[in-house]
């Protein structure tokens, strides 16, 4: 597999992906296209902490990637003009790491962190005094000798951002004041951002072109981020540069991107449920071992898409294909009889 391909497979961030996410991310909730509900929550929230001169209370957004939590982090700190700084929850290996960062955070300031749900334990519970007292305990000495010594930190606000938010311990979970699940986008919300990118990034696009990237998309600005500028390459090789909606069509088909968005790996999952395991249920482990992939990586990237779509749906036994599924793929469940 060529690395383009399997970028486009694992929907990963690429280096090219992060320094263009970044100039196209909106700065400002007002730039912010969509998930109007969460939009508004976040205005009241924000104004009213203005309001009372206090910071922002700690605040989790959960939902499948690519869908703007981090851009939302991002804003909330533009809007409340406070400092933000990132980090994720693989990256913070041992409490101590926590430290120099906690005690560098002024009044207010934003604390990000993605993946919290990958936190370790004792992280995690180094992190509750933090959010609770905005105290941190550090152990000096050992044994017979060993002192907690307390130490204040500045009121900042901890931004949590989850793809699982299944997996988050309910003591973390109790300690945000605000949670936000963010959905998948429609079609138009995908028309007016790719819109938006398109100006950015100087490119032809009319909005039947636009129509036809944003129904591909898996309901994602990222991924139509992504196929924007792979279709926008296709039309300056193919083409005059403007992007039609057969130009768009035939370039993503030529990806691998089918007419739902599905590419290789969602549809060798479908294909695998429906054939080897008689259109299911079957369990994620072992599908993810049939497919050679890993369960987190189906869980996070490939499931709930197709979850979304209604190619597959989630039973106390397992993972089923659905009949949408089969009718897509024109393939029936091998039953054995
Ligand atoms: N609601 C939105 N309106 C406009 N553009 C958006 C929106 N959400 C995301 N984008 C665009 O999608 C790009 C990819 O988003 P980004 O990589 O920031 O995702 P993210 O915030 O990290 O998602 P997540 O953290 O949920 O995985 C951003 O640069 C931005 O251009
Ligand atoms: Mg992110």
């Amino acid at each position: 597999m060529n690395k383009e391909r399997e970028v486009l497979l694992t929907q990963q961030e690429t280096d090219e992906d992060r320094v263009l996410n970044l100039s196209l991310r909106p700065q400002s909730l007002g730039e912010f296209v969509g998930q109007p509900e969460l939009v508004e929550n976040l205005r009241v929230a924000v104004q009213a902490a203005q309001k009372r001169g206090e910071p922002l209370e700690h605040l989790l957004f959960s939902g499948p990637q690519g869908l703007g939590k981090t851009t939302l982090a991002y804003i909330i700190a533009h809007e409340m003009g406070t400092k933000i700084t990132a980090t994720s929850g693989p990256a913070i290996e041992r409490a101590g790491d926590l430290i120099g960062i906690l005690t560098n955070l002024g009044e207010g300031d934003i604390l990000f962190i993605d993946e919290i749900h990958r936190l370790s334990k004792v992280v995690e519970e180094f992190l509750y005094p933090a959010m609770e007292q905005f105290q941190i305990d550090f152990v000096i000495d050992k044994g017979p000798y060993a002192k907690t010594i307390k130490f204040n930190l500045k009121r900042f606000t901890l931004i949590g951002a989850t793809t699982r938010s299944g997996l988050l311990t309910s003591p973390l979970r109790a300690r945000f004041g605000l949670a936000y699940h963010l959905n998948f986008y429609d079609a138009e919300d995908l028309v007016r951002i790719l819109e938006r990118s398109a100006r950015l990034l100087g490119i032809e696009l009319d909005r039947e072109g636009a129509s036809e990237i944003a129904k591909r998309s898996r309901g994602t600005p990222r991924v139509a981020n992504r196929l924007l500028r792979r279709v926008r390459d296709y039309a300056q090789v193919k083409s005059d540069g403007r992007i039609t909606p057969s130009v768009a069509a035939t370039a993503l088909d030529a990806q691998g991107i089918d007419p739902l968005g599905l590419d290789e790996v969602d549809r060798r999952a479908l294909k695998v449920i429906l054939e080897q395991y008689e259109g299911g249920p079957v369990g994620l482990e072992a599908l993810a071992a049939t497919l050679n992939e890993e369960p987190d990586t189906l869980a996070d990237v490939v499931e709930p898409y197709l979850l979304k779509a209604g190619l597959l749906r989630r039973t106390p036994r397992g993972r089923e294909a659905t009949k949408s599924a089969s009718d897509h793929l024109g393939l029936s469940p091998k039953r054995l009889l």
